[in-house]
Protein backbone atom coordinates (compact mmCIF):
# COMPACT_ATOMS: atom_id res chain seq x y z
CA UNK A 1 0.00 0.00 0.00
CA UNK A 2 1.45 3.59 -0.86
CA UNK A 3 0.11 7.41 -0.16
CA UNK A 4 0.55 9.66 -1.74
CA UNK A 5 -0.41 13.86 -1.89
CA UNK A 6 -3.22 14.62 -4.06
CA UNK A 7 -4.50 18.04 -5.00
CA UNK A 8 -7.98 17.37 -4.60
CA UNK A 9 -9.19 21.26 -4.76
CA UNK A 10 -7.70 24.33 -6.22
CA UNK A 11 -6.54 26.72 -2.82
CA UNK A 12 -4.25 27.23 -0.11
CA UNK A 13 -1.89 24.39 1.26
CA UNK A 14 -4.73 23.39 3.85
CA UNK A 15 -7.45 23.36 1.26
CA UNK A 16 -6.09 21.66 -1.72
CA UNK A 17 -3.78 19.01 -0.37
CA UNK A 18 -4.97 15.67 0.70
CA UNK A 19 -3.41 12.40 1.67
CA UNK A 20 -4.76 9.29 0.13
CA UNK A 21 -3.72 5.90 -1.34
CA UNK A 22 -2.35 5.52 -4.69
CA UNK A 23 -3.10 2.42 -6.40
CA UNK A 24 -0.68 2.22 -9.79
CA UNK A 25 -1.23 -0.04 -12.41
CA UNK A 26 1.29 -3.01 -13.13
CA UNK A 27 4.42 -0.88 -14.72
CA UNK A 28 4.24 -0.27 -18.34
CA UNK A 29 7.06 -1.17 -20.93
CA UNK A 30 10.04 1.07 -21.06
CA UNK A 31 8.55 1.85 -17.52
CA UNK A 32 10.07 1.36 -13.92
CA UNK A 33 7.96 1.93 -10.87
CA UNK A 34 10.08 4.04 -8.16
CA UNK A 35 9.40 3.44 -4.30
CA UNK A 36 9.82 6.93 -3.27
CA UNK A 37 12.38 8.36 -0.40
CA UNK A 38 12.47 11.78 -1.19
CA UNK A 39 10.73 14.47 -3.62
CA UNK A 40 11.37 18.29 -4.47
CA UNK A 41 9.12 21.34 -4.31
CA UNK A 42 9.35 23.52 -7.61
CA UNK A 43 7.46 27.09 -8.16
CA UNK A 44 4.67 25.39 -10.41
CA UNK A 45 3.63 23.14 -7.93
CA UNK A 46 1.95 26.38 -5.86
CA UNK A 47 0.25 27.63 -9.40
CA UNK A 48 -0.82 24.11 -10.32
CA UNK A 49 -2.42 23.90 -6.30
CA UNK A 50 -4.02 27.02 -6.94
CA UNK A 51 -5.33 26.73 -10.18
CA UNK A 52 -2.98 28.86 -12.62
CA UNK A 53 -1.01 26.31 -14.19
CA UNK A 54 -2.71 25.11 -17.73
CA UNK A 55 -0.73 22.29 -17.92
CA UNK A 56 -1.60 20.61 -14.76
CA UNK A 57 -3.95 16.88 -15.02
CA UNK A 58 -7.90 17.18 -14.01
CA UNK A 59 -8.67 17.35 -10.64
CA UNK A 60 -7.88 15.18 -8.36
CA UNK A 61 -3.79 14.98 -9.23
CA UNK A 62 -0.79 14.36 -7.64
CA UNK A 63 1.96 16.85 -7.98
CA UNK A 64 5.31 16.59 -8.29
CA UNK A 65 8.00 16.66 -11.10
CA UNK A 66 11.09 14.59 -9.45
CA UNK A 67 11.82 12.09 -6.93
CA UNK A 68 15.22 10.00 -5.67
CA UNK A 69 13.71 6.59 -4.75
CA UNK A 70 14.78 2.64 -5.67
CA UNK A 71 13.26 1.40 -8.34
CA UNK A 72 10.60 -1.46 -7.09
CA UNK A 73 9.64 -2.91 -10.74
CA UNK A 74 10.79 -2.43 -13.82
CA UNK A 75 8.55 -2.90 -16.98
CA UNK A 76 9.54 -4.47 -20.41
CA UNK A 77 11.85 -4.01 -22.57
CA UNK A 78 14.01 -1.79 -19.90
CA UNK A 79 17.64 -3.37 -19.69
CA UNK A 80 19.36 -0.57 -18.31
CA UNK A 81 18.25 -0.94 -14.51
CA UNK A 82 17.20 -3.33 -12.11
CA UNK A 83 15.28 -3.45 -8.90
CA UNK A 84 16.96 -2.05 -5.55
CA UNK A 85 19.22 0.87 -8.35
CA UNK A 86 19.12 4.06 -6.21
CA UNK A 87 17.53 6.56 -8.69
CA UNK A 88 16.73 10.15 -9.76
CA UNK A 89 13.51 10.84 -11.84
CA UNK A 90 11.75 13.33 -13.67
CA UNK A 91 8.57 12.19 -13.13
CA UNK A 92 6.17 14.66 -15.09
CA UNK A 93 3.39 14.88 -12.04
CA UNK A 94 2.79 12.46 -9.39
CA UNK A 95 6.12 12.95 -7.90
CA UNK A 96 4.18 13.62 -4.54
CA UNK A 97 4.05 10.00 -3.47
CA UNK A 98 5.13 6.97 -1.85
CA UNK A 99 5.26 5.00 -5.58
CA UNK A 100 5.59 6.87 -8.81
CA UNK A 101 6.51 5.61 -12.45
CA UNK A 102 8.95 7.07 -14.74
CA UNK A 103 10.12 6.57 -18.07
CA UNK A 104 13.31 5.53 -18.07
CA UNK A 105 14.61 7.97 -20.50
CA UNK A 106 14.30 10.24 -17.83
CA UNK A 107 15.89 8.80 -15.14
CA UNK A 108 19.62 7.89 -13.83
CA UNK A 109 21.01 6.10 -11.21
CA UNK A 110 22.52 8.25 -8.35
CA UNK A 111 25.60 8.11 -6.95
CA UNK A 112 25.95 7.00 -3.22
CA UNK A 113 28.15 10.20 -2.75
CA UNK A 114 24.80 11.99 -3.78
CA UNK A 115 22.17 13.16 -1.11
CA UNK A 116 18.58 12.71 -1.68
CA UNK A 117 18.55 16.29 -1.06
CA UNK A 118 21.45 17.67 -3.51
CA UNK A 119 19.64 14.78 -6.04
CA UNK A 120 16.14 16.36 -6.41
CA UNK A 121 17.99 20.10 -6.92
CA UNK A 122 19.82 18.34 -9.58
CA UNK A 123 16.71 17.37 -11.29
CA UNK A 124 13.45 20.02 -12.73
CA UNK A 125 15.52 23.05 -10.89
CA UNK A 126 19.12 22.38 -11.69
CA UNK A 127 18.26 20.68 -15.51
CA UNK A 128 15.91 23.22 -16.64
CA UNK A 129 19.13 25.89 -15.83
CA UNK A 130 21.31 23.33 -17.77
CA UNK A 131 19.07 23.37 -20.98
CA UNK A 132 18.67 27.18 -21.05
CA UNK A 133 22.27 28.36 -19.82
CA UNK A 134 24.20 25.68 -21.54
CA UNK A 135 22.53 23.60 -24.31
CA UNK A 136 20.34 26.45 -26.23
CA UNK A 137 22.16 29.48 -24.74
CA UNK A 138 25.63 28.20 -24.86
CA UNK A 139 26.37 31.07 -22.74
CA UNK A 140 30.42 32.56 -23.20
CA UNK A 141 32.98 34.20 -20.91
CA UNK A 142 32.50 37.53 -20.84
CA UNK A 143 28.72 37.62 -21.72
CA UNK A 144 26.67 39.56 -19.64
CA UNK A 145 23.82 37.77 -18.28
CA UNK A 146 20.82 38.71 -16.30
CA UNK A 147 19.25 36.11 -14.12
CA UNK A 148 15.76 37.17 -12.58
CA UNK A 149 15.03 35.56 -9.18
CA UNK A 150 18.48 34.16 -9.11
CA UNK A 151 18.08 33.15 -5.15
CA UNK A 152 15.61 30.50 -5.64
CA UNK A 153 16.27 27.12 -6.87
CA UNK A 154 16.21 27.68 -10.96
CA UNK A 155 18.34 31.32 -10.25
CA UNK A 156 20.90 29.23 -8.11
CA UNK A 157 21.58 26.80 -10.44
CA UNK A 158 22.04 29.47 -13.44
CA UNK A 159 24.32 31.99 -11.23
CA UNK A 160 26.26 28.57 -10.43
CA UNK A 161 26.48 27.91 -14.55
CA UNK A 162 27.26 31.91 -15.60
CA UNK A 163 29.85 31.63 -13.08
CA UNK A 164 31.21 28.42 -13.97
CA UNK A 165 31.65 29.67 -17.77
CA UNK A 166 32.83 33.17 -16.65
CA UNK A 167 30.16 35.65 -17.47
CA UNK A 168 29.38 39.25 -15.79
CA UNK A 169 26.23 37.88 -13.80
CA UNK A 170 23.63 40.68 -12.82
CA UNK A 171 20.82 38.79 -10.40
CA UNK A 172 17.98 40.34 -8.70
CA UNK A 173 16.04 39.27 -6.38
CA UNK A 174 13.41 40.46 -3.57
CA UNK A 175 14.78 41.17 0.04
CA UNK A 176 18.62 42.06 1.58
CA UNK A 177 18.79 38.33 3.11
CA UNK A 178 18.59 36.88 -0.71
CA UNK A 179 21.19 39.73 -1.80
CA UNK A 180 23.58 38.85 0.79
CA UNK A 181 22.92 34.52 -0.08
CA UNK A 182 23.59 36.15 -4.04
CA UNK A 183 27.05 37.71 -3.26
CA UNK A 184 28.25 34.55 -1.32
CA UNK A 185 27.05 32.71 -4.31
CA UNK A 186 29.94 34.56 -6.87
CA UNK A 187 27.25 36.72 -8.46
CA UNK A 188 28.79 39.76 -9.22
CA UNK A 189 25.83 42.58 -9.38
CA UNK A 190 22.96 41.54 -6.97
CA UNK A 191 19.59 44.09 -7.49
CA UNK A 192 17.34 44.64 -5.05
CA UNK A 193 14.27 44.80 -7.47
CA UNK A 194 11.55 45.56 -5.20
CA UNK A 195 13.90 49.10 -3.49
CA UNK A 196 14.79 50.06 -7.14
CA UNK A 197 14.27 49.74 -10.74
CA UNK A 198 16.05 47.10 -12.14
CA UNK A 199 16.35 48.08 -15.66
CA UNK A 200 17.86 51.44 -14.35
CA UNK A 201 20.48 49.66 -12.05
CA UNK A 202 21.65 47.38 -15.28
CA UNK A 203 22.11 50.57 -17.41
CA UNK A 204 24.20 51.69 -14.61
CA UNK A 205 25.73 49.00 -14.14
CA UNK A 206 26.23 48.21 -17.75
CA UNK A 207 25.67 50.76 -20.02
CA UNK A 208 22.44 50.76 -22.62
CA UNK A 209 21.83 47.66 -24.36
CA UNK A 210 24.65 45.54 -23.20
CA UNK A 211 23.02 42.61 -21.90
CA UNK A 212 23.91 39.25 -23.94
CA UNK A 213 21.33 36.90 -22.15
CA UNK A 214 18.59 37.05 -20.09
CA UNK A 215 16.63 34.51 -18.45
CA UNK A 216 13.28 35.62 -17.28
CA UNK A 217 10.47 33.29 -15.40
CA UNK A 218 8.58 36.68 -13.97
CA UNK A 219 7.09 37.68 -17.43
CA UNK A 220 4.78 41.00 -17.38
CA UNK A 221 6.66 43.79 -18.04
CA UNK A 222 9.68 42.58 -17.00
CA UNK A 223 9.60 40.86 -20.42
CA UNK A 224 9.55 44.28 -21.83
CA UNK A 225 12.33 45.78 -19.99
CA UNK A 226 14.80 43.06 -20.81
CA UNK A 227 14.08 43.13 -24.18
CA UNK A 228 15.00 46.90 -24.18
CA UNK A 229 18.50 45.83 -22.20
CA UNK A 230 19.54 43.29 -24.57
CA UNK A 231 22.68 44.27 -27.09
CA UNK A 232 23.04 42.28 -30.69
CA UNK A 233 23.75 38.72 -30.67
CA UNK A 234 21.28 38.61 -27.51
CA UNK A 235 19.47 35.85 -26.28
CA UNK A 236 15.95 35.98 -24.14
CA UNK A 237 14.68 33.08 -22.43
CA UNK A 238 11.10 33.63 -21.32
CA UNK A 239 10.13 29.92 -18.97
CA UNK A 240 7.41 31.29 -16.05
CA UNK A 241 4.98 33.51 -15.91
CA UNK A 242 5.56 34.19 -11.52
CA UNK A 243 3.86 37.68 -12.01
CA UNK A 244 0.68 35.21 -12.83
CA UNK A 245 0.93 34.23 -9.29
CA UNK A 246 -2.00 36.01 -6.58
CA UNK A 247 -4.30 36.08 -9.67
CA UNK A 248 -8.01 34.96 -10.43
CA UNK A 249 -7.15 33.88 -13.72
CA UNK A 250 -10.12 35.92 -14.91
CA UNK A 251 -10.27 37.39 -19.09
CA UNK A 252 -9.24 40.75 -17.64
CA UNK A 253 -6.37 39.53 -15.52
CA UNK A 254 -5.53 37.13 -19.07
CA UNK A 255 -5.65 40.24 -21.36
CA UNK A 256 -3.67 42.66 -18.59
CA UNK A 257 -0.68 39.82 -18.88
CA UNK A 258 -0.61 39.75 -22.71
CA UNK A 259 -0.44 43.77 -22.44
CA UNK A 260 2.04 43.89 -20.16
CA UNK A 261 4.44 41.49 -22.50
CA UNK A 262 3.52 43.83 -25.34
CA UNK A 263 3.74 43.00 -28.73
CA UNK A 264 6.70 41.68 -30.81
CA UNK A 265 7.51 41.05 -34.85
CA UNK A 266 10.01 38.56 -36.23
CA UNK A 267 11.23 41.26 -38.00
CA UNK A 268 12.76 42.78 -35.03
CA UNK A 269 14.41 39.85 -34.26
CA UNK A 270 16.21 39.78 -37.08
CA UNK A 271 16.79 43.43 -37.53
CA UNK A 272 18.74 42.98 -33.86
CA UNK A 273 19.84 40.24 -34.18
CA UNK A 274 18.51 38.97 -30.81
CA UNK A 275 16.92 35.75 -30.16
CA UNK A 276 13.54 34.86 -27.60
CA UNK A 277 13.64 31.25 -26.17
CA UNK A 278 10.40 29.90 -24.50
CA UNK A 279 11.43 26.90 -22.22
CA UNK A 280 8.98 24.17 -21.20
CA UNK A 281 10.48 20.85 -19.65
CA UNK A 282 7.38 19.40 -19.80
CA UNK A 283 6.79 19.35 -23.37
CA UNK A 284 10.60 18.41 -23.48
CA UNK A 285 9.85 15.45 -21.38
CA UNK A 286 7.01 14.92 -23.48
CA UNK A 287 8.26 15.15 -26.63
CA UNK A 288 11.95 14.50 -26.08
CA UNK A 289 12.47 12.48 -22.93
CA UNK A 290 16.04 11.72 -23.92
CA UNK A 291 17.21 15.22 -23.53
CA UNK A 292 16.05 15.00 -19.71
CA UNK A 293 18.28 12.07 -19.17
CA UNK A 294 21.05 14.04 -20.94
CA UNK A 295 20.30 16.80 -18.98
CA UNK A 296 20.21 14.91 -15.32
CA UNK A 297 23.35 13.20 -16.43
CA UNK A 298 24.88 16.50 -17.12
CA UNK A 299 23.89 17.78 -13.91
CA UNK A 300 24.73 14.58 -11.81
CA UNK A 301 28.60 14.78 -14.14
CA UNK A 302 29.33 18.88 -13.14
CA UNK A 303 28.06 18.06 -9.22
CA UNK A 304 30.58 14.95 -9.13
CA UNK A 305 33.28 17.31 -10.57
CA UNK A 306 32.41 19.93 -7.99
CA UNK A 307 31.54 22.66 -10.55
CA UNK A 308 27.89 23.05 -8.87
CA UNK A 309 26.57 23.24 -6.01
CA UNK A 310 23.14 23.03 -4.65
CA UNK A 311 21.91 25.35 -2.16
CA UNK A 312 19.21 22.87 0.01
CA UNK A 313 17.29 26.02 1.93
CA UNK A 314 14.89 23.26 3.41
CA UNK A 315 14.22 19.62 4.48
CA UNK A 316 10.74 18.88 5.63
CA UNK A 317 9.05 15.89 6.66
CA UNK A 318 5.40 15.25 4.69
CA UNK A 319 3.44 16.25 8.44
CA UNK A 320 4.97 19.72 7.12
CA UNK A 321 4.25 20.27 3.33
CA UNK A 322 1.68 22.53 3.83
CA UNK A 323 4.42 24.95 5.76
CA UNK A 324 7.04 24.37 3.30
CA UNK A 325 4.36 25.16 0.44
CA UNK A 326 3.16 28.16 2.28
CA UNK A 327 7.21 29.07 2.39
CA UNK A 328 7.98 29.16 -1.61
CA UNK A 329 4.62 30.61 -2.06
CA UNK A 330 5.57 33.49 0.02
CA UNK A 331 8.94 34.17 -1.61
CA UNK A 332 10.49 33.03 1.89
CA UNK A 333 12.91 30.24 0.20
CA UNK A 334 16.36 30.05 -1.00
CA UNK A 335 17.60 27.37 -2.95
CA UNK A 336 15.86 23.78 -3.06
CA UNK A 337 13.02 22.71 -1.06
CA UNK A 338 12.91 19.13 0.01
CA UNK A 339 10.18 16.94 1.28
CA UNK A 340 10.85 13.40 2.84
CA UNK A 341 8.48 10.51 3.38
N1 LIG B 1 9.51 26.40 -17.93
C1 LIG B 1 10.03 25.43 -17.22
O1 LIG B 1 10.23 24.33 -17.70
C2 LIG B 1 10.40 25.72 -15.80
C3 LIG B 1 11.11 24.78 -15.05
C4 LIG B 1 11.45 25.10 -13.72
C5 LIG B 1 11.06 26.33 -13.19
N2 LIG B 1 10.35 27.20 -13.97
C6 LIG B 1 9.95 28.53 -13.45
O2 LIG B 1 11.08 29.13 -12.90
C7 LIG B 1 10.70 29.97 -11.81
C8 LIG B 1 11.53 29.60 -10.60
O3 LIG B 1 11.15 28.30 -10.17
P1 LIG B 1 11.75 27.67 -8.83
O4 LIG B 1 11.05 26.39 -8.65
O5 LIG B 1 13.22 27.71 -8.90
O6 LIG B 1 11.20 28.69 -7.72
P2 LIG B 1 12.03 29.71 -6.81
O7 LIG B 1 12.78 30.63 -7.71
O8 LIG B 1 12.80 28.92 -5.80
O9 LIG B 1 10.86 30.47 -6.06
C9 LIG B 1 10.14 31.49 -6.68
C10 LIG B 1 10.81 32.88 -6.48
O10 LIG B 1 10.35 33.72 -7.52
C11 LIG B 1 10.44 35.07 -7.08
N3 LIG B 1 9.26 35.81 -7.52
C12 LIG B 1 9.29 36.87 -8.34
N4 LIG B 1 8.08 37.33 -8.58
C13 LIG B 1 7.24 36.53 -7.89
C14 LIG B 1 5.82 36.55 -7.72
N5 LIG B 1 5.03 37.43 -8.33
N6 LIG B 1 5.29 35.61 -6.92
C15 LIG B 1 6.07 34.70 -6.30
N7 LIG B 1 7.41 34.64 -6.44
C16 LIG B 1 7.98 35.58 -7.22
C17 LIG B 1 10.58 35.03 -5.55
O11 LIG B 1 11.90 35.45 -5.27
P3 LIG B 1 12.17 36.98 -4.85
O12 LIG B 1 11.80 37.10 -3.42
O13 LIG B 1 13.61 37.17 -5.10
O14 LIG B 1 11.28 37.80 -5.74
C18 LIG B 1 10.40 33.57 -5.19
O15 LIG B 1 11.17 33.18 -4.07
C19 LIG B 1 9.18 29.79 -11.64
O16 LIG B 1 8.54 30.82 -12.35
C20 LIG B 1 8.92 28.46 -12.32
O17 LIG B 1 7.60 28.33 -12.78
C21 LIG B 1 10.03 26.91 -15.25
Amino acid sequence: MADAIYVTQFGTSDQAFQRKEIQLDSTPEGYVTISVDTFGLNYADVMSRTGLYNDAPPLPFVPGYEVVGHIKEIGKSVTDFKEGDRVLAFTRFGGYAQEVQADVRAIQKLPDSISDEVGVALATQYSTAYYMAIRAGNIQKGEKVLVHAAAGGVGTALVQLAKWKECEIIGTAGSTEKLAYLKELGCHHPINYRTSDYEQEVIKILGEKQLDVAFNPIGGDTFKKDQRLLNSGARHFIFGVSTWSGKKGTLLDKIKLAWDFGLLHPLGFLMKSQGLIGVNMLRIADNKPQIIGETLQACIDLYTQRIIRPHVGGVYPIAELNKAHDLLENRQTTGKVVVKW
